[in-house]
C-alpha cells in the first residue's frame, strides 16, 4: 500500500464514461467516514492545468510526440508533489483520473514512442510511485468516439481529433497492461450503460475497501 492512504485511478479511452462513473464515485466517498480526494491529470492545480491547455489546445497540431510526453510527464510531477502525495501522506483516499498508464499507452503506444521509454521519464517524473489499485473502463474505440460525438457539452481535445487506429491502439495498450499486472487492474466493460458500469466499479472499490485498508465502508 501507498504511504498510509490508498491510491486509486481512473483509466478508459476516450469517451469511455469516466467523467459520468467519477461523479458517482464521488457521491460514494463523501457517505464514507474517510477523507477523500478526487482530482485528475492532467491538471488539478494551476501550474498543471496550464500545461495541460497547451497539450490539448487543437491549434498546436506542430506537437512532437516527445514534446507531449515530457508535458504529461512535467504536468504530473507537479501535480503529485502538491495534491497527491500529501493527500496520501494524510491517509486520504486519493482517486486520480488519469495517471502513468494513459502516458503508456496514449504516448508509449499509439504515438508511437515505445512502452519502456515513456515508462523511464515517469519513473523520474513519479519517483516511482504507483496506485494500489486501478479501475479501467475498457471501451471499444468506435462505442467511445460516437459518445464523445453525441456529448455536445464536451470539450473536444487535440487527441479526441486522432483516428480509429490511434485509439486501437490506446485500447491494445491497456489491454496489454491489465494482463501484465491484474492484481492492480481490475476490468470493466465500458460498452455497456454507464448505470451499470457505476455499479460494478462501486463494487469493486467496496470489496477493495474491505480487504485493503480493513474498512467496513456503509453501501
Ligand atoms: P480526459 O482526461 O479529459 O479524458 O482527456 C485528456 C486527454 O489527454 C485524453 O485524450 C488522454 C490524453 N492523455 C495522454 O495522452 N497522456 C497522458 O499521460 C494523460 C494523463 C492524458
Amino acid at each position: 500500500m501507498t504511504s498510509t492512504g490508498f491510491f486509486i485511478t481512473l483509466e478508459g479511452g476516450d469517451g469511455a464514461g469516466k467523467t459520468t462513473v467519477i461523479g458517482r464515485v464521488r457521491e460514494y466517498l463523501q457517505q464514507q467516514k474517510r477523507p477523500y480526494l478526487v482530482t485528475r491529470e492532467p491538471g488539478g492545480i494551476e501550474i498543471a492545468e496550464k500545461i495541460r491547455s497547451i497539450i490539448l489546445n487543437p491549434a498546436h497540431t506542430a506537437m512532437d510526440a516527445r514534446t507531449e510526453a515530457l508535458l504529461y510527464a512535467a504536468a504530473r510531477s507537479q501535480h503529485l508533489a502538491e495534491v497527491v502525495e500529501p493527500a496520501l501522506q494524510q491517509g486520504m483516499i486519493v482517486l486520480c483520473d488519469r495517471f502513468v498508464d494513459s502516458s503508456l499507452v496514449y504516448q508509449g503506444n499509439a504515438r508511437g514512442l515505445g512502452v519502456e521509454a515513456v515508462r523511464s521519464i515517469n519513473k523520474f517524473a513519479t519517483g516511482g510511485l504507483a496506485p494500489d489499485l486501478t479501475l479501467y473502463l475498457d471501451v471499444d474505440p468506435e462505442v467511445g468516439l460516437s459518445r464523445i460525438s453525441a456529448n455536445q457539452d464536451r470539450e473536444v481535445n487535440r487527441l479526441d481529433l486522432e483516428s480509429l487506429a490511434f485509439h486501437r491502439k490506446v485500447r491494445e495498450g491497456y489491454l496489454a497492461i491489465a494482463a501484465e499486472e491484474p492484481q492492480r487492474v481490475v476490468v470493466l466493460d465500458a460498452n455497456r450503460p454507464l448505470e451499470s458500469v457505476e455499479q460494478d466499479v462501486l463494487q469493486v472499490l467496496k470489496d477493495r475497501f474491505l480487504k485493503d485498508i480493513g474498512d467496513n465502508l456503509s453501501n
